[in-house]
């Protein structure tokens, strides 16, 4: 940062382009096209995180009242943009394995006037599961018959364990219908509030949208982040990161599947952030969660992922801090307590 603001000056003092700098839209359209996606850099829209850009992405598509398919489980912060533009979500469920239940949405959009779909194919928050290419191509399908946009949140993308990085439904769209973001929150610090927006045939009024809230994301931002890129700093960075994210999902999961009683499931992340898991029905889940904060690990209840009280025994654990030792005994201690109880 310091660099950066000893190279640029006070130029970074001045107005920057309403729909971001140039050159970081042309940045991160060529990285993009490495792993399938076509972004156009004039039709790319630069944003104060990936929460900002579903929120253009809703306010540009639909109206107080509208009908959207989320997700289910979902992270909250997106039911809660979705609230907040007095839109009503419908929850559909996230299969294992191959990552929607399109069965049931084509079912929904028989009988509702579905105005728009709010998916994060590449490992999901919080199960980390990822779509297959033949749901993508699905929903795609779906959309295009019943003409709705699909908003994708592309935000966990760069995160696989897997070797290669996964493509999303933009990448297979032709007819503008796929809406993508993404941030940089999750893979270098939240702290960096950029994001990026893709609106496909719906770019003007994403425009208009962005151009509401304000200029663009402070240019001091913009250019670290272009430094990044451009020297291949992120991508070295990305390595490592994955490295590190991988072995610690495995020492958790190790753990909870040895340590916690029967009847617990995790599931396995296939990249992100998070393990989704649940206790066998009947435990005292506030207990638990009380018992979990004395031994200073923190889960997510899984109430919080719904609009309705399905997951009243899951819960999320991140794992993308270090993970000590300590912590890890921790979690054994937990496992074990609870067998204890049952
Ligand atoms: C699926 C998902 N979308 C969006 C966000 C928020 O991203 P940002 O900090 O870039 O607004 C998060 C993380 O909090 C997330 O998990």
């Amino acid at each position: 940062m310091q660099e950066v603001i000893r190279e640029k000056g006070t130029s970074l003092l001045r107005y920057y382009p309403a729909n971001g700098s140039l050159e970081l839209r042309d940045l991160i359209a060529k990285r993009a096209s490495q792993y399938g996606y076509t972004l156009h850099p004039e039709k790319l829209i630069i944003t104060d995180g990936a929460l900002q850009a579903l929120y253009i992405a809703l306010a540009s598509v639909t109206n107080a009242g509208d009908l959207i398919a989320v997700e289910s489980p979902c992270v909250f912060s997106v039911l809660e943009v979705i609230a907040n533009l007095k839109l009503k979500a419908i929850e559909i469920p996230v299969r294992d394995r191959d990552g929607f239940d399109t069965g049931y949405l084509k079912k929904i959009c028989a009988d509702h006037n579905i105005r728009s779909l709010v998916v994060t194919p590449n490992f999901h928050n919080p199960t980390g599961i990822l779509m297959s290419d033949i749901v993508k191509k699905e929903l795609l399908s779906i959309a295009e018959e019943y003409e709705f946009p699909i908003i994708e949140n592309d935000i966990y993308g760069d995160l696989y364990f897997g070797n290669e990085r996964p493509s999303g439904i933009g990448s297979f769209d032709t007819g503008g219908w796929v809406i993508t973001f993404s941030s940089f929150s999750k893979t270098l610090a939240p702290g960096i509030r950029l994001g990026w927006m893709h609106s496909g045939k719906f770019h003007a009024e994403a425009e208009r949208t962005r151009f509401a809230l304000g200029r663009s994301v402070a240019p001091v931002y913009q250019e670290m982040v272009i430094k990044l890129l451009e020297d291949h700093s992120y991508d070295k960075h990305l390595r490592s990161f994955r490295k590190q994210l991988y072995k610690q999902a495995k020492d958790v999961l190790e753990v909870l599947k040895s340590h916690f009683p029967d009847g617990s499931y995790f599931e396995d992340p296939q990249g992100g952030y998070s393990i989704w898991g649940s206790l066998p029905e009947g435990v005292d889940m506030e207990k638990f969660y009380a018992y979990c904060e004395q031994q200073r690990i923190l889960f997510t209840p899984g109430e919080i992922f719904s609009l309705t009280d399905q997951f009243r025994y899951h819960f999320r654990i991140i794992f993308a801090e270090r993970i000590t030792s300590h912590s890890l005994l921790a979690l054994q201690n937990i496992g074990e307590n609870l067998k204890q109880i049952l």
